[in-house]
């Protein structure tokens, strides 16, 4: 079964590296038969959060935010590939992911996190799990640490040495673990309602 997943990658760093990670997981996720999409939090370019989605007028919103809160709803499924700055979350990944709430229920979420060394931004990813269970969605226990990611991913996104070949071997059970709860999900709000 194909799911429609969101690639969520929010760093607006002129020299950023997490670019080849979503591009990596994009590709997966193609291969595998899905209809993934990179959302770039810096592409997208909301403004910092003044008014969340939900408080604009009906119609009203800035387009790109109207444009991403249609393709939030739409979606299967969200994968966060979260970078860590000072133990945190990036801001412009939290900016965007902040303007949503409601639009996000009922789907699972993955996190694929990443630094420059080899702790691979899990503190990030610890991070993100209470975040996204706060916005309504079931975050999945298999997570992705990729680190250094200078060492195991190329520019394009290609895996290279022992950090990329690590890299694949873990990417098919993580990949299998969201599609589980992809479909369960799916299954579930087609056979119920979702209650609110
Ligand atoms: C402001 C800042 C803070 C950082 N803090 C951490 C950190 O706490 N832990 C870590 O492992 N790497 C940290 N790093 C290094 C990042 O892992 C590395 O720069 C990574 O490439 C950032 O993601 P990006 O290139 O996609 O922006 C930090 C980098 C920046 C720019």
């Amino acid at each position: 079964m194909s799911n429609n997943i969101l690639v969520f990658y929010g760093s607006y760093r002129s020299d950023r590296m997490g670019i080849r990670l979503a591009t990596y997981l994009v590709e997966g996720f193609r291969k595998r038969g899905d209809a993934p999409e990179l959302i770039d939090a810096k592409a997208v370019g909301l403004p910092m959060l003044d008014r969340m989605y939900k408080e604009y007028p009906k119609g009203e919103a800035p387009p790109a935010m109207e444009e991403l809160a249609r393709k939030i709803r739409a979606a299967d499924a969200f994968l966060f590939v979260t970078g860590e700055y000072n133990w945190g979350a990036q801001p412009g990944l939290k900016n965007l992911t902040d303007h949503f709430l409601e639009e996000w229920y009922w789907r699972p979420a993955a996190i694929a996190s990443y630094s420059s060394g080899r702790i691979s931004g899990a503190r990030s990813s610890f991070v993100w799990h209470g975040t996204l269970s706060e916005m309504g969605m079931v975050v999945i226990s298999s997570t992705l640490t990729v680190g250094p990611i200078a060492e195991t991913l190329g520019p394009d996104g290609s895996p290279i040495g022992n950090g990329g070949k690590a890299l694949e071997r873990a990417f098919p059970r993580f990949a299998d673990d969201l599609a589980w709860w992809t479909e369960a999900a799916k299954a579930q709000r087609a056979r119920k309602e979702p209650p609110y």
